[in-house]
């Protein structure tokens, strides 16, 4: 009984030390909440840890079932372009305004650290996002379960994305006003000044 209660004791210590030692790290030695930080290492490797943990069984070893065919890379990267590109870059670098800017950032995903995750996992954070990241869950969507496999197969091509292959991604991303005006601006300036209307 006694030994009990000293075991309960030394638990509440620990758990309060490490409360206060939380407090006084976000009081005084974290810098404010600010997004465009990058994790510490702490973060980084709670984070993954949990992650990984969390994982249901199966998930890891589900296998990519539609390949990796010229067909499917095409489909893959349209859709890429489309509705991933805004956050992950249409070269999976994360170099763009909005994953630069999200705290965790987006990763370059030509890097080992996503490309030695299984396709199932890669699957599994398509369909089911990241809680606590701005990775959104795309399972349940207009986007079925074949084409999170496709968008899979597309992340194992980016590390060898050729040139012509981003030019025509560039022309599939989503345009705001600004790049339609910049565009116009473009077109304009190839096909010479506008012919006026001459009154007769
Ligand atoms: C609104 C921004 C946003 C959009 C849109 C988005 N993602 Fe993400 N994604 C993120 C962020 C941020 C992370 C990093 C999360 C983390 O590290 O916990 C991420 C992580 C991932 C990862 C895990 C990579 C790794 O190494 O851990 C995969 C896979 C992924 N995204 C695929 C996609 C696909 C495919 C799409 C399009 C269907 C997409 N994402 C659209 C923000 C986004």
């Amino acid at each position: 009984m006694r030994s009990l209660v000293l075991i309960l004791a030394g638990a509440f210590s620990v758990i309060a030390i490490a409360a206060i030692a939380g407090v006084i790290f976000l009081k005084w030695g974290a810098s404010g909440f600010s997004a465009r930080a990058d994790p510490s290492t702490m973060e980084v490797f709670a984070a993954q840890t949990a992650r990984s943990l969390a994982l249901p069984p199966g998930a890891k070893a589900a296998r990519n079932p539609v390949g990796n065919s010229k067909q499917i890379l095409e489909d893959a990267m349209a859709h890429w372009a489309d509705h991933c590109a805004v956050c992950h870059g249409n070269d999976g670098s994360g170099q763009v305004d909005m994953g630069r800017q999200m705290y965790p950032h987006a990763p370059d995903m030509r890097q080992a650290a996503t490309q030695k995750l299984t396709d199932g996992e890669l699957f599994y954070i398509i369909e089911n996002g990241i809680r606590l990241s701005g990775m959104p869950a795309w399972g349940g969507t207009a986007v079925g379960e074949k084409d999170s496999w496709k968008l899979v197969s597309f992340i194992r091509h980016l590390p060898e994305l050729s040139t012509s292959e981003m030019e025509r991604m560039e022309k599939l991303n989503p345009k705001g006003p600004e790049d339609r005006e910049q565009e116009q601006q473009e077109e304009q300036f190839l096909n010479g000044p506008a012919h006026k209307e001459t009154q007769p």
